[in-house]
């Protein structure tokens, strides 16, 4: 058996290796040419904390869930199922995370960070159940297992809803609001319940406590059960497409759930990695939401997308174009802006595009690519496809760098982006009223790239289709770039 005091400071100096690493790891992912590494960083860092916690957790008196009476023969015995789990689990997420396409990385990110307020919650659950600690630490445990819980729920439904298994737009009903405060209100009270009776005493619950009405057994139960409960009532009022910024708060709740259960039961590794969880989540929440002009409340209350924009009338027509027409007006200008949207994504395009860049590039053109934050339907959607196409990083601009160049672009090429080019935003009343958009109006040439008709996700009519000098390539975008780089190629 290892020394205690040898081994406490083993583990603590390993935790404090795996947070510079956690920190290292988030810095490197701020850039998408570090990216990739900081998400290796980060794995190395929590494959660290999960292996010496491992180790350690029977040689230290302070070790693992503090209070939880087992003996070391027991821990071995879990240490081994805990391993089948870990490869069970992590081989899944392996095979899984090799084949899903860039268009399904919501829902993924969705139900794995569901599983993280889950396993939060279990913890929680761990520590509520074992009952040793003091009640401001199992206060701790209660909080981090609500947040857990509804973090759990509503991933999943998160999920559901990405994935078109659940009905994406908003599902409402009267008094809904009222429901959920009462849901999330009684979760409370079963919560403060569990930790007011029995609380630091030794043993199971059930042994000495009488509770009025419900057993503390009961009691317990029906607090996870209501926690999941109000995750489940918090999600399915908002529509598919304003999941991202959903998933990304349920990611902070996460956090948070961690660092509280990291609290309870002493585990400085949880404290650290939740908390850096919790607020690179919310900074990442506030981001979209601003992003799009929107308050958090807006996003979770609203149902956004419920009913699409009526009565609104477009002045003029869309005029459509052939694709030969669109190449000589490329090959024959001196700087073309491209502003990618959701429809890229689905149509895979972004070889093509890259494929494109390079035929215009080597007739002199000018090609630059103007990214918004909440173009596609997850941050960063576009820089990671078009990274992954081997568009170079300087190539890329942030919707402030690029808004004041679209005036002397001889054309702006809009492939599958409907509302972060939408004028409406412009227009007091529109739903889209004040969500900052790339001006490509302001091209003398707007060449937009869509199937057909198609609203975006807000379900607004785009006044840019109408405007005199933007012309309308229909078709499958991978397959219109491609006819365009063989028209250019033509030149
Ligand atoms: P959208 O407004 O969703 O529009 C996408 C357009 O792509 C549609 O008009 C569609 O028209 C077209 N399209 C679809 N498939 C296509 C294909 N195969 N080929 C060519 N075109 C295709 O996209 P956006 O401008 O990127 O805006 C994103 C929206 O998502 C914003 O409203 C934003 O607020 C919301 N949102 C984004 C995020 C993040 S983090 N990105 C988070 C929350 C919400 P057709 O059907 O006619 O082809």
């Amino acid at each position: 058996m290892l020394d205690p005091t040898y081994s406490g400071y083993v583990k603590d100096g390993v935790y404090i290796l795996a947070t510079i690493l956690f920190i290292y790891a988030l810095h490197e992912m701020s850039n998408p040419a570090t990216a990739r590494k900081g998400v290796l960083w980060a794995g190395a860092g929590m494959f660290l904390a999960v292996l010496v916690t491992a180790i350690f957790s029977g040689a230290s008196p302070d070790a693992f869930v503090p209070g939880i009476n087992i003996s070391q023969g027991q821990l071995e015995e879990n240490l081994g199922l805990m391993a089948i789990a870990i490869a069970i689990g992590g081989g899944l997420a392996y095979l899984w995370a090799i084949r899903v396409k860039m268009t399904d990385m919501p829902q993924m990110v969705a139900i794995y960070n569901g599983m993280g307020g889950g396993a939060a919650a279990g913890i929680a659950a761990l520590a509520l159940i074992a009952r040793t600690d003091t009640v401001g630490y199992l206060g701790l445990a209660v909080v981090g297992g609500l947040i857990g819980s509804v973090s759990f729920a509503g991933s999943l439904i998160a999920f559901l809803k990405l994935q078109g298994w659940m009905r994406q737009k908003p599902i409402t009903f009267p008094g809904q609001q009222a429901i959920n405060i009462i849901v999330l209100l009684a979760a409370i009270v079963f919560g403060a319940v569990t930790l007011l009776n029995d609380s630091g005493h030794v043993g199971a619950i059930g042994t000495s406590v009488a509770i009025p009405f419900v057993g503390i057994n009961t009691a317990l139960l029906l607090f996870f059960v209501l926690g999941l409960g109000y995750g489940f009532m918090m999600a399915i009022p908002i529509g598919g497409a304003d999941m991202p910024v959903v998933i990304s708060l349920f990611n902070a709740f996460t956090g948070m759930a961690v660092a509280l259960d990291g609290f309870a039961t002493s585990n400085y590794a949880m404290i650290v990695a939740g908390m850096l969880v919790g607020s690179a989540g919310s900074l990442l929440t506030l981001l979209m939401a601003k992003a799009m002009n929107r308050s958090i409340s807006n996003v979770l209350f609203s149902a956004f997308g419920a009913t699409e924009e009526t009565g609104v009338e477009m002045k003029g027509s869309m005029k459509p174009i052939e694709a030969a027409d669109v190449a000589a007006l490329l090959a024959y200008a001196g700087k073309v802006i491209i502003a990618p949207g959701y429809g890229m994504a689905v149509a895979q395009a972004q070889h093509k595009v890259k494929e494109m860049m390079d035929v215009l590039e080597k007739k002199d053109v000018v090609v630059k690519f103007a990214i918004h934050p909440v173009a596609g339907r997850m941050p960063g959607h576009m820089n990671v496809l078009l990274a992954e196409a081997g568009v170079p990083y300087d190539h890329l601009y942030d919707r402030d760098e690029i808004n004041q160049e679209f005036a002397s672009a001889d054309v702006a090429m809009v492939i599958g982006a409907n509302d972060v080019v939408n004028p409406a935003a412009r227009r007091q009343g529109s739903p889209l009223f004040g969500m900052p958009i790339l001006d490509v109006d302001a091209a003398k040439n707007v060449i937009v790239l869509k199937r057909g008709q198609g609203k975006g996700f807000a379900g607004v009519e785009n006044d840019l289709f109408y405007k005199d000098n933007t012309r309308m390539l229909y078709g499958d975008a991978q397959e219109t770039v491609a006819k365009l780089v063989q028209e250019l190629k033509k030149l």
